[in-house]
């Protein structure tokens, strides 16, 4: 009762950002996202045994804290209840990049644990079933299970078993879309998302008036992906990922996740676009400084030396459109 499996980011373009369920991770909103290649990734084993007397999970080498730990076990408890399976177990689980570098893991992370976790109990899941999984771990994970082009259904039902991600298109569909990852240099430790989303909902003036606003930019952000309008999408992009950093700075404490750096790099890119006479690039941010820049292949090395450049810019890591979840042997 063991398997393995391999799973990569997502990056939203349309942003999940607060709860109807804080336990099941019910979102408010219907989200849009991308799954990455494996440039980045997360691998992960799970083990079922007779033998385990507890749950246990070691992320990078070291024991998980209670926190992370408990929200593994809700992913496990899952997989048992549909497997009619009694055993703890054991997970092993690497990412390829540091955690440190502050890129979002949890959605690779617990994708890799759904997938992992449903093979080592011999459940033949279905996407939707392993998308359920994922988001019980984190919200953002739903989409991770599915490749290419993604959309997280908010879904209506108290139980969420109308909120998972179904596939847009398929990563073959828009192969020379790049991802520039800009790892900024952190300011100060950030708030967790799960609490910051919390208080945006409850102190927000302004969060109303976004969720009102979110399907019409869902709409248009499915149009552009089907049509491969690059302008239309990084347009979308953008002004979505400025409209949450308002809300974000609406909240009360305000939320701020963008450094002077983040604001160079959105400086960097309107100067490009401009230069170029058209919308070439297109930023967006999620609860941290560090950059993601859609793009295409042809300027990919342009946007690179550009972002490089900047002082505070510690590394630039490219991602394609993947296929998702890959098990592995
Ligand atoms: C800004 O999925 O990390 O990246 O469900 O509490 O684990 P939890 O939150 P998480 O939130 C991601 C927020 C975001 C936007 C997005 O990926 O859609």
């Amino acid at each position: 009762m063991q398997a393995c499996w391999q799973a990569t980011p997502n990056i939203a373009v349309i942003k999940y950002w607060g709860k109807r369920d804080d336990r099941l991770n019910l979102p408010t909103n219907s989200s849009i996202s991308v799954t990455m290649d494996d440039s980045l990734k997360t691998v992960t084993t799970v083990r079922f045994g007779k033998d385990l007397l507890e749950d246990r999970l070691i992320l990078n080498g070291k024991e998980a804290n209670p926190e992370e730990l408990g929200r593994a076990v809700r992913v496990l408890d899952a997989v048992r209840k549909a497997a009619k399976i009694k055993y703890k177990a054991e997970v092993i689980s690497e990412n390829n990049f540091p955690t440190a570098a502050g890129i979002a893991s949890s959605a690779s992370g617990f994708a890799a644990l759904a997938c992992a976790a449903a093979d080592a109990a011999g459940l033949d899941a279905t996407t939707k079933q392993l998308s359920i999984f994922a988001r019980l771990g984190s919200g953002s994970a739903a989409r991770s299970v599915i490749g290419g082009f993604v959309e997280w259904k908010a879904g209506k039902k108290k139980d969420g078993s109308d909120s998972y991600a179904v596939q847009i298109a398929p990563a073959s569909h828009w192969p020379s879309l790049r991802n520039i990852v800009a790892i900024v240099n952190p300011e100060k430790k950030e708030i967790g998302s799960a609490k910051a989303m919390q208080i945006t909902a409850k102190t927000s003036p302004l969060y109303p008036a976004r969720l009102k606003m979110l399907p019409k930019a869902a709409e248009m952000m499915k149009d552009a992906i089907r049509r491969k309008d690059l302008e239309k999408f990084l347009e979308l992009t953008m002004r979505e990922s400025s409209n949450l950093h308002a809300v974000m700075l609406d909240s009360f404490p305000p939320i701020i996740y963008l450094n002077d750096i983040s604001r160079r790099i959105m400086r960097q890119v309107h100067e490009f676009n401009l230069q170029k006479g058209k919308i070439c690039a297109g930023y967006t941010f999620d609860a941290g400084p560090n950059a993601h820049i859609y793009t295409e292949e042809k300027y990919q090395k342009e946007i690179e030396a550009i972002i490089s450049e900047i002082p505070g810019v510690l590394k630039t890591i490219v991602c394609r459109p993947g296929d998702g979840p890959k098990k592995l042997s």
